[in-house]
């Protein structure tokens, strides 16, 4: 738990970190545009490190705010505790409040795109609203899931090359706002099926109209699933299960459930984030599903990930 902790801290200190570090280099754009608005070196040199502390520290206090206030809180406390210096040193009050603003619009959509990015990729764990339900991935976060640096770096098509064929039936369970549903339908055609599993209805919505959009919603069935019930009564070839299986209570339960739900010799691709899942919690996680039947097979490659393949013995 202690370890959990450290590592939760250790994460957001480098979320924090590459934020300053990209604001940095926007500031120094700024600040070189005209020689009105020069500073000392030094200025650069402290906003890094302030910059990351006084955002660290403010990151941490509104950890449990939605995204969109949680970004905004960050850039509005670091970007008036860095202007103190300038005001303190004497400069313009308008210089102040000029760059007191722009330090604040390079901050938001920065902080905002990284502290989703991670918060999609299940590395920071965030707090949630009444309505949300605890440790599981809130749609606010889908457009971080679908995003193309995602895309690039997790390669739906590539990651699941191989692994499934024309024709066969397949669930994306957790699927999220449909990345890997998507490719999956794609990757069994039109006489396959892809059935989209998913707690959340906000997520299945999205799924649907991609699917629609894509021209491939004949091939996708969206299927809402239990906290504690995946309730797939048909049998399938593939089971995908990415990024979601650190959010269910039950893994036990619910592996012995996958198991029922695949076909003999069936395939079950497993993918946890390296960052949010420990080691030891994902070798945990690998006994249970072997204790459910499902022979881990190879361990798969995937970005920033622990991914293994099992076979239904
Ligand atoms: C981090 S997202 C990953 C989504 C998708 N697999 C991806 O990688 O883009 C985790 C998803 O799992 C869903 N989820 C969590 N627990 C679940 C459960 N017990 N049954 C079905 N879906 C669940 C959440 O609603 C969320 O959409």
């Amino acid at each position: 738990m202690e370890g959990q902790k450290i590592r939760d801290l250790a994460v957001r200190f480098a979320v924090v970190l590459a934020v300053i570090l990209v604001f940095g280099a926007f500031d120094y754009v700024a600040h070189s545009s005209s020689d009105e608005y020069s500073v000392p070196p030094r200025y650069f040199r402290n906003k890094i490190i302030f910059g990351t502390l006084y955002g660290f520290i403010a990151y941490v206090l509104a950890r449990r705010l939605p995204l969109f206030r949680r970004a905004f809180v960050f850039s509005l406390v670091v970007s008036i505790l860095l202007q103190i210096r300038y005001f303190l040193e004497g400069y313009a009050l308008d210089f102040v409040i000029l760059f007191l603003g722009i330090h604040f619009l390079i901050l938001l959509p920065t902080a905002y795109l990284a502290f989703g990015m991670a918060d999609g990729h299940g590395l920071t764990r965030t707090a949630t609203t009444p309505e949300e339900k605890p440790h599981v991935c809130s749609a606010s976060h889908a457009f971080f899931l679908a995003s193309s640096p995602r895309r690039l770096l997790q390669n739906p098509r590539k990651i699941l090359e191989g692994l499934v064929a024309e024709g066969e039936t397949v669930l994306d369970v957790g699927c999220g706002p449909g990345v890997f549903t998507t490719a999956l339908a794609e990757m069994v055609g039109d006489r396959g099926r892809v059935i989209a599993a998913d707690l959340q209805e906000e997520m299945l919505a999205m799924v649907g109209k991609n699917a629609e959009k894509m021209g491939l919603g004949e091939r996708i069935r969206l299927h809402k699933t239990g906290v504690d019930r995946i309730g797939v009564a048909e049998q399938v070839d593939f089971v995908l299960a990415f990024y979601m299986i650190h959010e269910v209570p039950d893994r036990e339960r619910f592996f012995k459930e996958l198991s029922t739900i695949l076909k003999p010799g069936g395939r079950f691709l497993l993918v946890e984030p390296m960052f949010h899942v420990s080691k030891a919690a994902y070798k945990d996680t690998l006994e249970k599903a072997e204790k459910a039947g499902l022979t881990p097979l190879r361990p798969v490659k995937v970005f920033f990930s622990r991914g293994t393949l099992f076979r239904k013995s």
